[in-house]
């Protein structure tokens, strides 16, 4: 498999044997830190970093693996770069191409990366757009594999249960679909994956065991392995959408009884992060003070429950996205061990 040179800009560009290799390489990355074996294969590439929007895991887990591959990182924040503000993408991505080995980019329209990435001449991976998030699904589908011994992704049954039409529902659909997973998406009509999504996902089951349910029927998660949720309300989406989504999707919390619906006794939980489980943030206070409630898309006790795996999920992360920066940058392209 040879990835080098390539973007990563969305799931939907990859075959599922490019995207096996990927899940493939991080677990191999992994093994060989968790023994201290790591070599080191980015030694003297510079990275570049371009967040729009906020972030905790992504940024960390680019800069983290970065460094561990012996590569350099420059962070861009929303305020301390020209982009958009004074300088075009098309400009910005021919400037950092030639100073940079790879570029990182997180941020709004999914054209503004796609831009970046027919411009700058080095790969550009996605870190988050408002339509896709592709490396939080390698990330979250090498742990739904660590935690089902014996199965590949096509034994797995997964309901994502909320926001279907946010980044994250957009990409458990594409993914799912891509891997052969049976994905139910449960969600209430207004929030469905759009036409343009689902008609791309269904063209993908065409040659493989994938099976793709969407509805409002809570009672759609019944024998499922995981059960993943999302926030109610995006990075870049007024808040003002708060009010709306509190309604819609106050019956679609992850909560003690959605899990008792799945008839698992086994079943667990994914969450990609941030979550709103509690009033420790401002957000959650804010919602407090407005509604009376004190958890929203995540019931806390599952959320603690679950939290080891959620957190796991975190971690993968780092090791996912060091696996999609050395596939495209190395030179030699690294085999992994099925
Ligand atoms: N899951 C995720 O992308 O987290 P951050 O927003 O913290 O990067
Ligand atoms: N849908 C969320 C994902 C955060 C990782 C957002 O875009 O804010």
């Amino acid at each position: 498999m040879n990835l080098h040179g390539r973007h990563f800009l969305k799931e939907l560009d990859f075959t599922a044997a490019e995207w096996q290799y990927l899940i493939e390489l991080a677990r191999e990355l992994k093994r060989e830190r968790a023994t201290g074996m790591e070599r080191q294969r980015l030694i003297g590439k510079s990275i570049a970093l371009i967040f729009e929007k906020t972030s905790t895991r992504t940024r960390c887990a680019f800069e983290v693996g970065a460094h561990e591959q012996g590569a350099y990182t420059t962070y861009l924040d929303p305020t301390s770069s020209q982009l958009g503000h004074k300088e075009s993408v098309a400009d910005t991505a021919r400037v950092l191409g030639r100073m940079f080995h790879g570029i990182e980019y997180r941020g709004f329209g999914q054209q503004r990366v796609e831009e970046l990435a027919a411009y700058a001449g080095v790969p550009v991976w996605n870190g988050l757009t408002d339509e896709w998030h592709p490396t939080q699904m390698l990330a979250d589908q090498l742990t739904m594999l660590e935690h089902s011994p014996g199965k590949t992704l096509a034994d797995i049954k997964l309901a994502y249960v909320g926001d279907a039409r946010s980044n994250v529902g957009n990409s458990v659909l594409i993914s799912g679909a891509l891997m052969g997973m049976e994905v139910r998406i449960i969600s209430p009509a207004e929030l469905q994956p759009s036409p343009q999504v689902l008609d791309a996902a269904t063209r993908l089951t065409g040659d493989n065991t994938a099976e793709l349910h969407i509805s409002d029927d809570l009672e759609a998660v019944s024998g499922v392995d995981f059960i993943y949720t999302d926030v109610w309300v995006s990075m870049g989406e007024p808040k003002e959408l708060w009010r709306e989504r509190l309604e819609l999707l106050r019956p679609y919390q992850v909560n003690a009884a959605l899990l008792r619906r799945s008839g698992n006794p086994d079943i667990k939980v994914l969450h990609c992060l941030p979550a709103y489980h509690d009033l420790d943030t401002e957000i959650g206070r804010q919602l407090h003070a407005e509604t009376g409630m004190n958890e929203f898309e995540i019931a806390h006790d599952v959320f603690e429950r679950h939290a080891d795996i959620i957190f796991a999920q975190a971690e993968n992360r780092m090791h996912t996205i060091k696996a999609v920066m050395v596939a495209t940058l190395e030179d030699v392209p690294p085999s992994v061990s099925e």
